[in-house]
């Protein structure tokens, strides 16, 4: 079609939006690697929860596997943004192997408060998702059974602990803000004398990210949020514009899952990209709807960031 005859298209962008400082770190990290130690580099797990960001590092000689024991013990291993549990680094130690972790230092901060807490002799209650790696290196930084997972108000309802139990809870990074508080009041109700974190352990990013899509949801007619389906960032901010008055709100990996039916009709568009999302995929899906509509682009900021984290002291020049 001509440009006079597209339908026209109002896209809100979510700002901020994307990459993260940890996500960031992370695969400057791999890539740091790469370039000193010259490929393959091993990375045990996703570096960051994209397909886009792997294959490309994978292109470039980085080598993508679940455990320590497929990696040869003469070459560099990262661990992944996400954190591991302790054994992971004490198998790489015994083992003699080069590795550098690239754990979002506000995970390794959770890190710590579990073993502090745990050294004052706490139980710890784990707001977080079953499976994920962030809650599985969270959970193995302590012998099993130290840390109780609670997943919904339902589990922390039924939560076998007596009320006077020294607790304390701590959650996942990237957690829906409106969800944990609720999990976090029934804790609060049944346990008045749980130990609170001094800081939200919901990350800043996570945080600015739902925010951002709270406050243009209400004004589009469809939501798409960028990432990937194992992002947990990601899925988060689809709950959160489907509960902040915009049902129709889709996770994407890329342009081509664009579902264009589900779509006839709209005026207004809402737009974001998960934590671990290149902001090229946002390019990448605007392109792809100004060849059908004649679009104008609104960005909608509610705040802006400027967190930058180190690197490991082995990468830093
Ligand atoms: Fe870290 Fe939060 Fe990103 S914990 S990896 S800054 S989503």
């Amino acid at each position: 079609p001509t440009a006079i005859e597209k339908p026209p298209l109002d896209i809100l962008l979510a700002a901020p939006r994307g990459f993260c400082a940890g996500v960031d770190r992370a695969i400057r990290i791999v890539e740091l690697a790469l370039e000193k130690y010259g490929p393959p580099v091993f990375v045990r797990h996703e570096i960051v929860h994209n397909r886009f960001v792997v294959e490309n590092l994978e292109a470039r000689g980085a080598v993508f596997v679940d455990e320590l024991d497929e990696v040869p013990a003469d070459a560099p291993v990262v661990f992944s943004a996400h954190g591991v549990p302790k054994a992971v680094p004490a198998e790489a130690e015994r083992r003699e192997m080069l590795y550098i972790d690239a754990t979002c230092p506000l995970v390794s901060k959770v890190h710590r408060e579990a073993e502090r807490h745990d050294r004052d002799g706490r139980v710890i209650v784990l707001i977080g998702h079953a499976g994920h790696p962030e809650v599985i290196g969270t959970m193995g930084q302590l012998p099993d059974g130290r840390v109780r997972l609670v997943e919904n108000v339902a589990q922390a309802e039924a939560l076998d602990l007596p009320a006077e139990a020294p607790l304390a809870y701590i959650t996942q990074t990237t957690l829906s803000v409106d969800e944990t508080a609720d999990i976090v009041a029934v804790l609060r109700r049944r346990f008045p004398n749980i130990e609170v974190p001094k800081k939200e352990d919901i990350c800043y990013a996570t945080t600015n990210r739902q925010q951002a899509v709270k406050s243009l949801a209400g004004r589009c007619d469809a939501l798409l949020v960028i990432g990937a389906p194992n992002s947990s960032n990601s899925l988060r901010l689809v709950e959160v514009a489907r509960n902040s008055g915009c049902p129709q709100s889709m996770l994407l990996q890329r342009a081509r899952d664009i579902d264009w039916a589900a779509l006839a009709g709209i005026r207004t568009i809402g737009i974001t990209a998960g934590a671990s999302a290149p902001e090229k995929l946002v390019e990448e899906v605007i392109a792809a709807f100004s060849a059908r509509f004649r679009i104008r682009i609104e960005e909608v900021t509610t705040t802006t960031e400027n967190v930058a984290f180190k690197l490991p002291r082995l990468l830093a020049s």
